[in-house]
């Protein structure tokens, strides 16, 4: 049997994934960086980290969706051609992304082993901590680890966006309608 393969747009499970994903890292983000409007302590402030351990545990699982999806569909090509050095570059943009999607979470995952604090989710489940002796120094460590690879996602999030919107609307090229629900 073949399958119908749509040679104009990303698969349409890419796709969603692709969408689905930026809002998870949007909203992952935004939860961590707003918990510090409440005192130390309080339950929102509990809350919102709760919220962003299990966003973040979310983008772990569905990046590898992502790359099966990946593997599974041919890339639709860019009409017209780029030059050589902006595929390059941004083949390797797209790959620290999906790099930065696997370590972030899995640097979460070693500050809070590290920390020795047993982690309840929502809904009563719980985070299964990594085998690390616990250690106020080990936990700090990857926190800093954790953060300067957030802070460096952001830089290379915004290129990426900034770039689909210049291929768009100057370049004129179709980089970003692939990435577009579309017909046909
Ligand atoms: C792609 C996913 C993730 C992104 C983009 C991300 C991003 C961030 C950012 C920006 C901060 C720093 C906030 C600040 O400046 O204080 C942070 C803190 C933190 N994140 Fe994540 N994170 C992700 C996934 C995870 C996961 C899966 C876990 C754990 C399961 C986790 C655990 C933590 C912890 C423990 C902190 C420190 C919180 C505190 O200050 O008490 N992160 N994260
Ligand atoms: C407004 C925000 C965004 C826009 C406009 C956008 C646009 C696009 C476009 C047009 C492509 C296709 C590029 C190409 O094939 O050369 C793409 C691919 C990709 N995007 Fe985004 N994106 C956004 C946000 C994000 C975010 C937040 C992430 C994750 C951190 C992300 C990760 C990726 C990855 C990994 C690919 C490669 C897909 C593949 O495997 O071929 N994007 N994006």
């Amino acid at each position: 049997m073949t399958t119908h393969q749509n040679t104009r747009h990303f698969s349409p499970g890419s796709i969603t994934l692709h969408w689905l994903m930026a809002v998870l890292l949007v909203a992952a983000v935004a939860a961590i960086e707003f918990k510090d409007i409440y005192p130390k302590g309080s339950a929102e402030r509990e809350w919102l980290k709760t919220v962003h351990f299990m966003l973040g545990t979310s983008i772990f699982i569905l990046v590898w969706l992502r790359l099966l999806a990946r593997a599974l569909s041919t890339t639709p090509p860019i009409t017209p051609a780029l030059p050589a050095w902006q595929a390059t570059f941004s083949h390797w943009v797209q790959w620290a992304l999906y790099a930065l999607m696997v370590a972030l979470p899995v640097l979460g995952w070693l500050v809070l082993s590290a920390s020795g604090k047993p982690v309840t989710l929502l809904w009563g489940l719980h985070m299964p901590l990594l085998p690390l002796t616990a250690s106020r120094d080990t936990a700090l460590w990857f926190k800093e680890i954790h953060e300067t690879g957030a802070t460096v996602g952001y830089g290379l999030v915004a290129l990426h966006s900034a770039a689909a919107l210049v291929h768009h609307y100057f370049q004129h090229d179709n980089t970003l309608l692939r990435m577009l629900p579309g017909r046909g």
